[in-house]
């Protein structure tokens, strides 16, 4: 059968109104089109669906029988067009993402891989860059979000937590303290540090750390990647304070060690920020959702 929607729709409203002008007059359209929608749909059918009586109109046995059904197909009509509508807003757009160096490098590009796989038009625009800078970002309203670990103290920023953060102290399975156990935080005062550049949330967490026994670090070595900082550790030029999360395989492959200390490790999170005052897109939305259910261990 090959009747359309709008024919349906036309049916509908004649019903409803009793009265093929009153009903052009509603959907916009000229009585005679209306009319002739009408007759089309029942030549279709093969059944006579209105009938005229006593001036006015009314539906017939088969026309009251058929009402129900359309009423619901354009009900279900109109759900499409929401859903339609609503995926359209979320699945397109662009999203400004700005992360720290340690979580952009190490969790991010997984995060972002595994929400492409759902939301292929949404484009992620990545910035990796330290904990000082994303601050900037965030202070320029340049992005849509961040991701960080110690959010700053500024007004009207939404922040919900992310992934854990671990913070170790690793130094190379060849140096005097590896495989000692419980050793205080004086032990390591005359160690050699290899140390993020400044603005590093790393760099403040150790210094920080460090100060709590007064502790002024000697700087062996300042580098401004994690990456960098592991071959020092592994060349045993130092000890580091660095994250688990971009740790995994020098850890596995046995080619560093966790020094067992007091106050270690400092267990802090990541979070998800978003800066104060902007209009929030739906591709935005939808991708600060996907973080907040994000589990690292899903397919
Ligand atoms: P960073 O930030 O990568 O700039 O050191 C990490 C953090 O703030 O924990």
């Amino acid at each position: 059968m090959n009747y359309t929607l709008h024919q349906l729709k036309v049916f509908y409203t004649v019903s409803n109104c009793g009265s093929y002008t009153k009903a052009a007059q509603q959907l916009g359209l000229q009585q005679p089109t209306v009319s002739e929608q009408v007759s089309t749909l029942e030549k279709t059918f093969g059944l006579d669906l209105i009938e005229r009586i006593h001036g006015g109109l009314r539906l017939t046995d088969a026309g009251k029988v058929l009402y129900q059904s359309v009423q619901h197909v354009l009900g279900v009509s109109d759900d499409l067009g929401r859903i339609v509508e609503q995926l359209r807003g979320q699945s397109t757009g662009t999203v400004r993402v700005c992360a720290d160096t340690t979580v952009g490098t190490s969790a991010i590009p997984d995060v972002i891989s595994k929400f492409q796989r759902l939301h292929s038009g949404i484009q992620i625009i990545l910035e990796v860059v330290n904990r000082a800078k994303v601050i900037e970002r965030l202070e320029e309203g340049k992005v849509d979000l961040a991701v960080m670990g110690r959010p700053p103290d500024l007004r009207g920023l939404e922040v919900e937590i992310f992934l854990p953060n671990e913070l170790l102290m690793v130094a190379s399975v060849r140096h005097r303290l590896a495989y000692q156990l419980k050793l205080p935080l004086s032990a390591i005062s005359d160690e050699r540090f290899l140390v993020r550049e400044s603005g590093s949330g790393t760099r403040t967490a150790l210094i920080e750390l460090l100060e709590t026994v007064g502790i002024k670090p000697k700087i062996a070595m300042v580098l401004s990647h994690n990456e960098a900082i592991k071959q020092a550790v592994i060349a045993d030029l130092g000890i580091a304070l660095m994250s688990r999360n971009v740790l995994e395989q020098e850890l596995k492959l046995g080619l560093m060690t966790i020094l067992d200390l007091e106050g270690l490790p400092i267990i802090r999170r990541w979070h998800v920020v978003s800066p104060p005052g902007k209009l929030v897109s739906p591709a935005t939305r939808e991708f600060r959702q996907f973080l907040k259910n994000y589990q690292p261990n899903s397919k």
